[in-house]
């Protein structure tokens, strides 16, 4: 179906759950030392998109609580179509409450779930209740947050960035050192808050996605001694998307799936759930490559033309390359003589490199909003749709 005809509104969904985030972050990041609580809270205090926390809320919201999933009955107590999952709320109850606001919405979750009966049956507590957020869920978002955050302290000092969300990058302001500890706090509180979700699936599918980072990260350092990107050919695309997804799409796939998983969601909607984070995941990333040659330093938050300076061809130059032989060698020395910069650029600019790289990315988003047919039709999944379609009309 056509993606995204008829917008709604994410914000109005899940815009209240996201303005708690960086508070229960700052929680979450306590130490006892004030100079580790101000770096790792350095790039919380400028507001990040929360792309991924809102993908995970809205999935949440998408999926339904509740259903059956192959091998994880023995969770499902008496629970077929119209009965409270009371197992699943007793489990989140117990170990994910921490705070009063947390308390007051299960307790109205269970208030409303059981007040609202069906020939003496309670409800389900899913789409047509309207509560579909579990505190299961809040913490998955901030675990999404925290890995991605931690991502860019050591992604930083690694590309001697000089900003980063209209900040001097961590590394310019408290040293490389500071940075690194700080990218390995986030991940150790990560990972703290994640096995408290208790579940093994989510912990196995979330730890996944760390060494996808890396496993991206070498498969860009080695781009060039890889014979794949001798030429623009269908293999270098191949092995720059599979990169893009290793370091972008993966964290996003990852963290959608285990969201519809937390919601106890049938297979094929966890299925469907991953398959909508991947493909919107390589369409931001795509969009992320596009951006560094066209917006001003200023709109983005961070230098453009980075990857240029770093030695990457990204997709604007393996499309350029492909009109413009000559970038050949330049992509061969990475960009490394004088003026390779300014040229491998202005033929970027020359080419349909940047045109070609946008349609490449509406594909991805098609694909992601195809991978939502079979969710049921709710707010939240329109709300899916007009994300995918934001991430290809994104400034910064
Ligand atoms: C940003 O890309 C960086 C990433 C998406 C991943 C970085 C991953 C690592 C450094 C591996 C270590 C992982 C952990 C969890 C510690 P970019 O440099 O293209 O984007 P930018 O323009 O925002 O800097
Ligand atoms: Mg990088
Ligand atoms: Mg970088």
């Amino acid at each position: 179906r056509e993606c995204g005809s008829k917008p709604a509104g994410p914000t109005e969904l899940v815009g209240s759950e996201l303005s708690f985030i960086t508070d229960n972050l700052a929680r979450l990041l306590e130490s006892g030392h004030p100079m580790l609580n101000t770096v790792s809270q350095y790039y919380f205090s400028a507001s990040g998109k929360h792309v991924r926390p809102l993908l995970v809320m809205l999935i949440a919201q998408a999926a339904s609580i509740g259903t059956r999933r192959a091998g994880q009955t023995s969770m499902l107590v008496g629970s077929d179509a119209g009965q409270v999952d009371y197992s699943l709320m007793d489990r989140t109850l117990s170990q994910n409450i921490d705070s009063d606001r947390e308390s007051q919405s299960v307790n109205q979750l269970i208030a409303s779930a059981t007040r609202d009966s069906n020939g003496g049956r309670p409800y389900a507590p899913s789409v047509r209740l309207g509560l579909t957020i579990l505190p299961t869920h809040r913490r998955l978002a901030e675990i999404t947050e925290l890995i991605h955050t931690s991502s860019l302290l050591h992604d930083d000092v690694i590309d001697h960035a000089e900003t980063r969300r209209g900040l001097p990058a961590i590394q310019r302001r408290f040293g490389n050192k500071m940075a690194i500890f700080a990218g390995d706090f986030l991940l150790a509180r990560a990972s703290m808050a994640l096995a408290r979700l208790r579940d093994p699936e989510v912990i196995e599918i979330m730890s996944s996605v760390l060494s996808d980072l890396v496993d991206g990260e070498f498969k860009q350092l080695q781009n060039l001694e890889d014979a794949s990107m001798a030429q623009p050919d269908e293999r270098a695309f191949e092995y720059y998307l599979d990169k893009t997804y290793l370091k972008t799409g993966s964290l996003i796939a990852k963290s959608c799936r285990s969201s519809a998983i937390l919601s106890n969601s049938t297979d094929d909607i966890v299925e469907a759930a991953y398959v909508f984070g991947r493909n919107i995941g390589i369409a931001f990333q795509l969009i992320d490559d596009l951006l560094d040659f066209t917006v001003s330093s200023a709109t983005l938050g961070k230098p453009v033309g980075a990857d240029l300076e770093l030695g990457l061809a990204t997709a604007p130059v393996l499309y350029a390359w492909q009109e413009y032989p000559e970038l050949g060698p330049l992509v061969a020395r990475k960009f490394s003589s004088d003026g390779d910069v300014q040229t491998a650029w202005r033929l970027v600019h020359a080419s349909s490199g940047i045109d070609r790289t946008r349609a490449l990315a509406r594909q991805y988003a098609q694909r992601a909003c195809e991978a939502l047919a079979i969710f049921p039709p709710s707010p939240a999944t329109e709300a899916l749709q007009s994300v995918t379609l934001s991430v290809l009309t994104r400034s910064k």
